[in-house]
């Protein structure tokens, strides 16, 4: 276990681990069996990404994933979870026409899943959106850097924020969103130093995915760090176990021994 100092991760209990110096671990889940791994093996932010709508759907992008189908992978992890924050991502669609829009889509997943905060991605033009929604008592997360959802704009999932206007307007939304209230932002494949400098001009975390080590904390997606997914192998990505490997001998031994008649044996059946 990593660290039980907090019984129950709130959004003040990250906001005090950002002022300690604790580093934040946040790392995404889907369904009710892994989402209970994840929350026993100790990580202090579960989030339900819309990253669901590549790993869990098999689509491209995060675009095609609908808001019901995020509050059905939400709910399904709250039951698991008994210590993590649990932090939803507003899918694609349902918060960028206006913010009465995001509002809605915002509560519809706190009241059907029973999460604890949603996350949404962009700066300044997610402005309004966010401030309506943290307005009705909803925590929001911003996300900045490389934002998925906007990835026909961008045309690339190439490392964002290296030229210095670009930089410099992330430094002001970062600072942006800390002045109407986020709890924290995700900073997402930009250069670490400019992931740095960000982290250092506010006092809400900054939590990190390739963008380096000093940022308040860390996020992966749970299916490309236990090694199931590998295609998908950006620099960022560090591959904590071979899951791929061992489903694949696992399942395939069984068909041998379902093949083979060795499976059931006399003591494995009535
Ligand atoms: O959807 C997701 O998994 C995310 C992370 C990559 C931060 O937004």
């Amino acid at each position: 276990m990593a660290t039980q100092k907090y019984s129950r991760i709130t959004t003040k209990s990250i906001q005090e681990m950002k002022s300690n110096g604790e580093k934040i671990a946040m790392i995404t889940s889907y369904d009710f069996t892994f989402a209970g791994l994840v929350d026993k093996a100790g990580v202090d932010i579960i989030l339900v990404g819309d990253s669901a709508s590549n790993v869990m759907a098999g689509h491209e992008t995060t675009l095609p994933i609908t808001l019901d189908q995020m509050i059905y992978h939400a709910s399904s992890v709250v039951r698991a979870v008994n210590r993590a924050l649990i932090v939803v991502d507003l899918p694609f669609g349902t918060y960028q026409s206006d913010s009465k829009e995001a509002l809605r889509s915002a509560i519809r997943i706190m009241k059907e899943s029973g999460a604890h905060a949603v996350k949404l991605e962009g700066g300044n033009q997610a402005r309004e959106s966010i401030e309506r929604i943290i307005q009705a008592g909803i925590p929001v997360m911003g996300h900045l850097g490389l934002t998925p959802q906007s990835i026909y704009k961008f045309g690339s999932y190439s490392v964002r924020a290296k030229q210095a206007q670009e930089a410099e307007q992330l430094i002001k939304d970062s600072q942006m969103l800390q002045s109407i209230g986020c709890f924290g932002v995700v900073l997402e494949k930009i250069p670490a130093k400019l992931a740095e400098q960000a982290s250092k001009s506010v006092n809400i975390p900054m939590i990190g995915i390739g963008a380096g080590t000093n940022v308040d904390g860390q996020v992966l997606v749970l299916h490309d760090m236990l090694g199931m997914n590998k295609e998908f192998s950006p620099r960022f990505l560090r591959r904590y176990a071979d899951l791929d490997n061992l489903i694949h001998a696992a399942v395939n031994r069984y068909t041998l021994d379902v093949k083979s008649k060795s499976f059931p044996n006399e003591k494995e059946q009535y």
